[in-house]
């Protein structure tokens, strides 16, 4: 018996061992998808390669699409379903809202149930831009897409290939981050293939993004303004424009929930630790952690505003919050590859884009 057993079980074994050999044979599994890499001028997008990656996006495809803030991960908003891969292709929580996107103003009315005063002011000021605001969803916008809330988050980007992509396609895009789930957000399309090649259908690649930090999102609650999450449109532009601002309880304090579901996820983390200090942490005192952080063999980088006098460390300084903004999240992802331990941020102003840059910089922090 036992060896009738064993006998049988040496045939079925052959059986699956030619089963093996003839699936490693095919070149892709199917869960795979290959990942079309198109190179179109930012300027002058190519219209076939637009057309395509619009019809792609009207089936039920991923595209990933350069923004003026960062690359976005695009599916058709109104698609419960492409806007489920949306959220399998980068691991992302299915209760973190995605921003759906528009090319034109009027298709607000496509997915608002009301679109409150404020909202056209803000939009007519600061559209087409890193601007995107709450409002309350129509009921065609699929759960998925809102995380089960009742409002939904609008923005216009401000780049042509993102506007061409939304024209051609002709329906909203939702779009989130481009990266997997916990990754640093991408800020160049090699990022974006970093993350999620094999994963998506596509990505329209028009090089670095202008701003790098993701959109401001704002929430209208009466007249004011909350601010969900810092970004790339300045706050101090806000309140040039007479509005009156507050930060979202939930940026400031730890106890109190954020109402952006996304901020509360660890987020924009490079795989080394990172740990921030104030402005005009001493030089003796930065000195002395490299020093220890070296003793325990770790490799160190310093990213900040200003030129220290410490060997051994990588150091990065940053004419302005401007290009700390723009390079923060690539510097992130090379520090990786140089196998990086510990990155040591000192804060930039809380001022402008120095408010987004310290924002990110602490939910890097948060490991
Ligand atoms: O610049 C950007 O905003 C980029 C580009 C691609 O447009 N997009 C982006 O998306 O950063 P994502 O999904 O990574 O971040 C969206 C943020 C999250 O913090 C999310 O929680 C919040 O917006 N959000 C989305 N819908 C919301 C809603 N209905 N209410 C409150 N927060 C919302
Ligand atoms: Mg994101």
């Amino acid at each position: 018996m036992k060896n009738k057993q064993s006998h049988a079980a040496h045939k079925i074994g052959r059986k699956n061992k030619n089963r093996a050999r003839k699936k490693a044979q095919k070149p892709r599994q199917k869960t795979q998808t290959k990942t079309a890499h198109w190179l179109v001028d930012e300027k002058k997008p190519n219209a076939k390669i637009i057309a395509q990656a619009g019809a792609l996006i009207r089936n039920g495809k991923l595209v990933a699409f350069p923004t003026e803030t960062v690359y976005g991960l695009g599916a058709n908003a109104l698609d419960a379903h492409a806007v489920k891969k949306i959220f399998e292709a980068k691991g992302r929580p299915s209760d973190n809202p995605v921003i759906v996107h528009i090319a034109k103003y009027g298709h607000i009315n496509k997915i608002a149930k009301k679109i409150p005063h404020a909202a056209k002011i803000l939009a007519k000021k600061f559209w087409p831009g890193p601007l995107t605001i709450v409002v309350p969803k129509k009921s065609v916008v699929p759960n998925s897409v809102t995380g089960g809330l009742s409002t939904v988050a609008v923005r216009m980007p401000d780049h042509p290939v993102a506007l061409a992509l939304l024209r051609a396609a002709n329906v909203p895009i939702a779009a989130p981050s481009a990266n997997r789930s916990t990754k640093p957000s991408p800020t160049r399309a090699r990022h974006v293939l970093e993350d999620l090649n094999g994963r998506i259908d596509g990505v329209l690649d028009a090089g670095p993004a202008r701003i790098g930090v993701e959109s401001t999102v704002v929430a209208i609650e009466d007249d004011r303004l909350v601010v969900l999450r810092p970004g790339g449109l300045a706050i101090e532009e806000l309140e040039k424009a007479g509005f009156v601002v507050e930060l979202d309880a939930g940026q400031l304090r730890k106890d109190a929930a954020p109402k952006s579901p996304g901020m509360k996820y660890r987020h924009y983390a490079p795989e080394a630790t990172v740990a921030l200090f104030a402005r005009g942490f001493p030089e003796h005192k930065m000195r002395a952690l490299v020093k220890k952080e070296q003793k325990d063999k770790k490799r160190v980088a310093i990213l900040s505003m200003r030129d220290w006098n410490i060997e051994n460390a990588v150091q990065k300084k940053y004419a302005n919050a401007e290009q700390m903004a723009r390079e923060l999240f690539d510097d992130f992802r090379t520090l990786d590859q140089l196998k990086t331990d510990r990155i040591l941020i000192e804060h930039a102003p809380a001022t402008g884009l120095g408010l987004a840059v310290n924002n990110r910089a602490k939910k890097a922090a948060q490991n």
